[in-house]
């Protein structure tokens, strides 16, 4: 008898997205949490610069506004904007009321005035970015999971990943989960489903993220037949960790902040030739100029200085950082540290309103999984973060005022499995997952032409059409979901670069290098491109 989970609430994804959504709904909602691996492992733990908010006495909203309004290239909407800065303050406000412990100023001397000690971060004009040391994402994902394990009215399921939403009666009743210890898939029924899954970065060779960040929510939100929009604008961080040894370790943008210096091998500088901010310019300019001298070089990497810094202020400032490449026989405080672009944030994803509210009527997405047009062509640092807390508050605002209204969902189907078999061959799995992230890196990269985009399209489907063949014929894992989401978000991705003919933010073609003359969201629906949603539940 296959199991039956019933809640109120199915948040799907335990970022700083779905537990503050969680916190947020009235304690008499019964909400189930499912994370994909352990607790703490995700995409929010492991962000190290912080939390952009208007906290400095000579900062302004407007300040805020005008800056992720020019980082976003002409493609953010003014309303989401405003709506995220002007809640800034009050959300710094809720997470130090659950405990957690930002810097305060070295040189504050009253407790209770509490003067975070703010940092600064590319395109920004004022030092906004409250932060615990290096370790800002770890400190909020703690405190809220604790919180989360705490209430009564929240169960947390580890180490399940979502199959696919069920949809009924023409709204989203619940989903269908993979209970990766038993390998069964179980059904979850919910008056309110949300997606807060993050990214889709592991679409990428290279990449900032943690295993998990495969585009879930994206492609479950798509193949329940919800708009997706502006996917061609893949964040490249510019400075991870460049070792053998060292995967997919950040090294935040806030060293750059700190006075941190972009070297090339001979050790001359560089960044004054691309841009008059230099190093702190907006991130897709500092990555393209590094990609462009990395090219022009030959050189398998750069370098980032900030060995002019007192030892004191990088151990206490950066801990993280000093520690992990110490490990690694890197002194930060003596050498500079060798350093790449990588795949770093989706900006684009489901559509969605101020409440979060996806096309489809049950449905929200929140945080990296959505699309509310802060971002526009190109998120400037820290606005993410603040992005997920600002979006939870205001989606559990909409879910616990409309769930009185809400019925019960109708009976679904339990997942069948009558038809397919345990896998004899996972090479398959493993050989797609490496090609798919391969040529992502090679034709959808940073610098991007027709041609590299059309040699893409012609992989993707092929792969699409592997993996479609696989799905029905093989029973479900962990690693065939992520593939298969992650192939379905590559596609979307390269269908949304193709239809963008003009360089804009972060989407840098050679085929058209200017900007079009009128700045237009790329939006693609199910069922009216050359892209179907699959059937739904899966064929059995
Ligand atoms: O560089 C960083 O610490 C990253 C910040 C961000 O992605 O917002």
């Amino acid at each position: 008898m296959a199991t039956l989970h019933q809640h109120d609430v199915l948040i799907i994804g335990t970022g700083a997205a779905g537990l503050s959504l969680a916190l947020h709904l009235p304690a008499h909602l019964r909400i189930a949490l499912i994370c994909k691996g352990q607790l703490n492992e995700g995409s929010t733990y492991w962000a190290q610069g912080g939390m952009a908010a208007v906290l400095h006495t000579r900062d302004t909203v407007n300040s805020h506004v005008e800056d992720t309004l020019a980082a976003g290239a002409g493609l953010c909407h003014r309303e989401a904007v405003e709506f995220t800065v002007n809640n800034s303050r009050r959300c710094v406000e809720w997470l130090v009321s659950q405990g957690v412990d930002f810097d305060l100023r070295e040189d504050q001397h009253s407790i209770e005035q509490r003067e975070f000690h703010l940092t600064m971060e590319g395109g920004h004009s004022h030092r906004r970015i409250i932060h615990a040391a290096d370790r800002t994402g770890r400190a909020i994902s703690e405190v809220l999971t604790e919180k989360a394990m705490a209430a009564d009215n929240i169960q947390l399921f580890p180490r399940r990943v979502a199959v696919d939403l069920v949809v009924s009666q023409g709204r989203c009743q619940g989903a269908y989960i993979l209970d990766r210890d038993n390998e069964r898939v179980e059904l979850f029924q919910a008056r309110a489903v949300v997606l807060a899954t993050g990214g889709a970065s592991k679409a990428y060779l290279y990449t900032s993220n943690p295993d998990g960040a495969s585009g879930d929510g994206i492609a479950m939100a798509w193949r329940a037949g919800c708009r997706v929009a502006n996917l061609e604008f893949n964040q490249f961080h510019p400075t991870c960790l460049y070792h053998p040894e060292a995967k997919s370790f950040l090294i935040t943008e806030a060293i750059r902040g700190e006075g941190g210096r972009l070297l090339l091998p001979d050790g001359s500088r560089f960044m004054q030739r691309f841009d008059e901010r230099a190093e702190l310019a907006p991130r897709d300019i500092v990555a393209r100029a590094i990609d462009h001298e990395m090219k022009r070089l030959g050189a398998d990497c750069v370098f980032l200085d900030i060995s002019h810094k007192p030892r004191e202020f990088l151990e206490s400032h950066f801990p993280t950082i000093t520690e992990r490449c110490a490990e690694l026989g890197i002194d930060i405080a003596a050498e500079p540290i060798p350093v790449v672009p990588a795949a770093h944030y989706t900006c684009g994803g489901v559509v969605v309103d101020t409440r979060g509210r996806t096309d489809l009527p049950g449905l929200y997405a929140i945080g990296e999984t959505s699309c509310t047009g802060l971002h526009g062509a190109n998120r400037m640092a820290s606005n993410s973060l603040l992005e997920c807390i600002v979006y939870a508050e205001s989606a559990a605002r909409d879910i616990a005022g409309s769930l009185p209204g809400v019925p019960a969902p109708a009976l679904a189907r339990p997942w069948d499995e009558s038809k397919v078999t345990d896998s004899d061959e996972d090479v398959v799995i493993s050989h797609n997952w490496d090609e798919l992230r391969r040529f992502m890196w090679d034709y959808v990269g940073i610098v991007r032409t027709n041609k590299r985009l059309q040699r893409a399209v012609h992989r993707v489907e092929l792969l699409q059409a592997e993996i479609a063949e696989y799905y029905g014929n093989y029973k479900v894992s962990n690693d065939l979901l992520e593939l298969r989401n992650l192939a379905m978000v590559a596609e979307l991705m390269i269908r949304c670069a193709i239809s963008r003919r003009e360089s804009r933010g972060l989407h840098y073609t050679l085929d058209y290098p200017g900007l079009a003359p009128e700045a237009v969201d790329t939006i693609l629906t199910p069922g009216n491109s050359t892209l179907q949603a699959e059937p739904h539940p899966k064929p059995a």
